[in-house]
């Protein structure tokens, strides 16, 4: 059966831990026992909406696996401005490609268009609701930045928490983790949706809610800082009001402890000033490239091909296969009618 990449919550803590426990196998690799792990096989990037980090990761990890990537970076150049249906196209990729990453403006598209192929699909972001391979490169950074996801560990998530597919992915990840603390950062207009909520405390995380930057940064050891994110917005003029809500620099680093380190899963607006780069708590760039080890232990972890010296261990399969879990167990933040538009479509 083929397996694919499209939520956080198709994932349990021993499926996170095994990842991290590849990522740093392939890390350990020399890139000359890298490059024959996937010769022959091609990756389709589908990406509809902007990336700069997701495409070019998951491209260049495909490259130093040996194989090799076609796709798009836009809609407008696909035969969706045509009217093409989400499905159609995924349908006619996977005639073309071996596994697809696939980046759709809809929350719940990506599973869509897993159920209606046969080849692995990777989510790269589904609207407001899920961004896995990013959660993946997070907690391989925490675990390296602090040796481990471990008890006591405090964590502040901010920003954008009520539109941020990434904060959604990480949070129930970290749930899944006993022991962390969490302190929530955000206008209330932008608070963690109410099913994240609910989620963290089925799982005994202890969350703390609060509008306050600095006292956050008093008593954490990660703080991931996130973008305002305009396109999410149904009305400009809310994101007019928030934009410039929380915005970090040296000086308020001042009172933070000394191992704390800044996370972001990048592109940064203005939320982080150019200032912070040079102190030692930015922990922003070492996390976008932990991306290619992450992603490159996905690909072959879905194509079931070991990251080790070994060969194949199992076969990529182009049958049909069905997901034995609804996409309605992972209710999006928001867009409840793009949410049930996209779910119509399954098949
Ligand atoms: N973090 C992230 O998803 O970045 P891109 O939008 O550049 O892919």
């Amino acid at each position: 059966m083929k397996r694919d990449l499209i939520s956080i919550d198709d994932l349990g803590r021993a499926d996170l831990e095994r990842y991290l426990a590849l990522a740093a196998k392939v890390e350990g690799l020399e890139p000359e026992a890298k490059r024959d792990k996937l010769p022959g096989r091609v990756l389709a990037v589908m990406f509809f909406e902007p990336s700069t980090r997701t495409r070019l990761s998951f491209e260049s990890a495909m490259c130093r696996l040996g194989g090799s990537v076609l796709g798009f970076s836009e809609a407008a150049s696909t035969s969706a401005a045509k009217g093409e249906s989400l499905r159609d196209t995924a349908r006619t990729v996977e005639r073309y490609a071996g596994q697809m990453v696939i980046r759709p403006p809809r929350e719940g598209a990506a599973r869509a268009a897993a159920e209606a192929t046969g080849v692995p699909v990777i989510n790269a972001g589904d609207g407001a609701n899920q961004h896995p391979s990013q959660t993946l490169l997070d907690l391989y950074t925490i675990q390296k930045f602090f040796g481990g996801l471990k008890k006591g560990l405090r964590i502040a998530l901010v920003g954008d928490l009520k539109y941020s597919r990434t904060i959604h992915s990480l949070v129930q990840a970290l749930a899944l983790f006993e022991g962390l603390e969490f302190h929530l950062v955000s206008p209330p207009a932008l608070r963690l949706p109410g099913y994240l909520m609910e989620t963290g405390a089925a799982r005994k995380a202890s969350f703390h809610e609060s509008e306050d930057l600095r006292a956050a940064i008093r008593r954490s050891d990660v703080l991931y800082m996130t973008r305002i994110q305009k396109e999410r917005f149904p009305d400009v003029l809310d994101y007019e009001k928030v934009k410039d809500a929380y915005v970090l620099n040296r000086e308020m680093l001042e009172e933070a402890p000394r191992g704390l380190r800044v996370m972001h899963p990048l592109p940064r607006v203005n939320e982080i000033a150019a200032d912070v780069d040079e102190t030692g708590h930015a922990g922003y760039f070492e996390q976008v490239g932990h991306g290619l080890v992450v992603r490159q232990a996905v690909l072959l972890d879905l194509l079931g091909v070991a990251p080790g010296p070994t060969t194949t261990t199992r076969c990529c399969t182009s049958r049909r296969s069905r997901r034995g879990r609804s996409s309605t167990t992972s209710p999006p933040a928001s867009g409840s009618r793009s949410w049930r538009s996209s779910t119509a479509t399954r098949r």
